[in-house]
């Protein structure tokens, strides 16, 4: 039988979710949707599908089994808690909680109704993080040390509720939560120190630029940026790049969904430097001389195949039983944390340990 899902929130995200669920998911129907402003009904694609302006009424309907949450950050606690006390399970969208003391109360809610929560951070299918993820797990660079996550938007969209902190605004609320969340689920380790730059640029109240320094337990460090105000003259809105290093090879893939990305080695690489000072023409070093000809070796990388769909087929098959559920409270509750040290971090101008 169908997995039955009720949509709160029918705007930009809870769109998304009907026309995934309805036009290319096996095994889930969306029964209802519901959202405050009539007019956004009008948008929904399933036939027969339910309309409500309330909340309960959709929460009322017994037949659904999980209600997703997409309606904006502030209402995301209030939300859960409607939907747990009538025995639904949750899949809510990102960034789940204002703050790691909200998502606190939503995870004891859930537990003491008996109700499964899960939040929707479906950019782990990224195909750029995916190739990036892959040569990290593979080994492809040899000992990886570093790694960058760079969002730039050329144009300052940002929009509507995201531009007021008390709905939950701001990037790192927005961007920050998946692109921090991917670096902590490859790392598969603890941040151990942050430091930050968070800045409203233009904006009044948010969060529109920020940059941060991960320092995990593994040893890595990752940097991970975004920009909404990087003017440039290109028809792209946005652009992304990652680039892993590693003592072997370096990889790197550009663009927001990139097809390919590359993987570069050198033939010459300097595993046991002699200990001596040699002086050349230019200083005591040739560390950024001109290479030889001919040196580097680049190949692709094995391409991602991963879709977005791959998280709901991941939540069908974990009610299924037949795989472990993709997000995991824990790792939700580590990238609100992890926010709550940048904020910090950029006020105190310190770097924050985490414990
Ligand atoms: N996972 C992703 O990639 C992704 C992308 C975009 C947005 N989101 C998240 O989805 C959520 C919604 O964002 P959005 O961009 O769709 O916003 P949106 O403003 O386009 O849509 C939110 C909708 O919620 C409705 N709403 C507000 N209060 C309501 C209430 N009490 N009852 C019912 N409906 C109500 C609004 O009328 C609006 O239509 C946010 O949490 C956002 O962070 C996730």
């Amino acid at each position: 039988m169908n997995v039955k899902f009720g949509i709160i929130g029918f705007g930009f995200m809870g769109r998304i979710h009907e026309e995934m669920i309805t036009l290319y998911l096996d095994g889930a129907e969306v029964t209802a949707v519901c959202d405050i402003l009539p007019k956004r009904l009008n948008d929904a694609i399933t036939p027969g599908v339910q309309k409500f302006t309330s909340v309960d009424d959709l929460l009322a309907i017994e037949e659904i089994d999980v209600v997703l949450i997409a309606v904006p950050n502030h209402l995301h606690l209030e939300m859960v808690r409607k939907a747990a006390r009538v025995g639904k399970d949750i899949i809510c969208e990102k960034p789940a909680a204002m703050n790691v003391t909200e998502f606190d109360e939503m995870m004891a809610e859930t537990v003491r109704c008996g109700v499964h929560l899960t939040v929707h951070q479906q950019r782990r299918f990224d195909k750029g993080f995916q190739m990036m993820k892959q040569a990290y797990d593979d080994g492809l660079v040899g000992r990886p040390y570093t790694i960058q996550s760079k969002l730039a938007g050329y144009n300052g969209n940002m929009h509507d509720w995201h531009v007021y902190k008390k709905y939950g605004g701001g990037m790192l609320m927005d961007w920050g939560v998946h692109l921090i969340d991917q670096m902590v689920w490859m790392m598969g380790c603890p941040v151990k120190t942050i430091f930050a730059d968070v800045r409203s640029v233009v904006n009044a109240e948010v969060d529109d630029y920020f940059k941060l320094l991960l320092r995990f337990e593994n040893g890595m460090t990752a940097e991970v940026e975004l920009g909404t105000y990087f003017l440039k003259d290109d028809p792209q809105w946005y652009t992304q790049h990652w680039f892993l290093g590693g003592s072997k090879a370096s990889a790197y893939c550009d663009g927001f969904t990139p097809e390919y990305g590359k993987l570069t080695t050198t033939r010459r690489l300097l595993t046991d430097v002699a200990d001596k000072c040699d002086t050349s023409k230019t200083g005591p070093t040739r560390s950024f001389g001109t290479p030889d000809n001919d040196l580097f070796d680049t190949q692709l990388l094995p391409p991602a195949t991963t879709e977005y769909i791959d998280y709901y087929q991941n939540y069908l098959a974990a009610r299924a039983g037949r795989e472990e559920y993709l997000v995991r409270p824990e790792e939700v509750r580590e990238v609100l944390r992890i926010i709550e040290a940048a904020h910090l971090s950029a006020q105190t101008g310190h770097s924050v340990t985490l414990n």
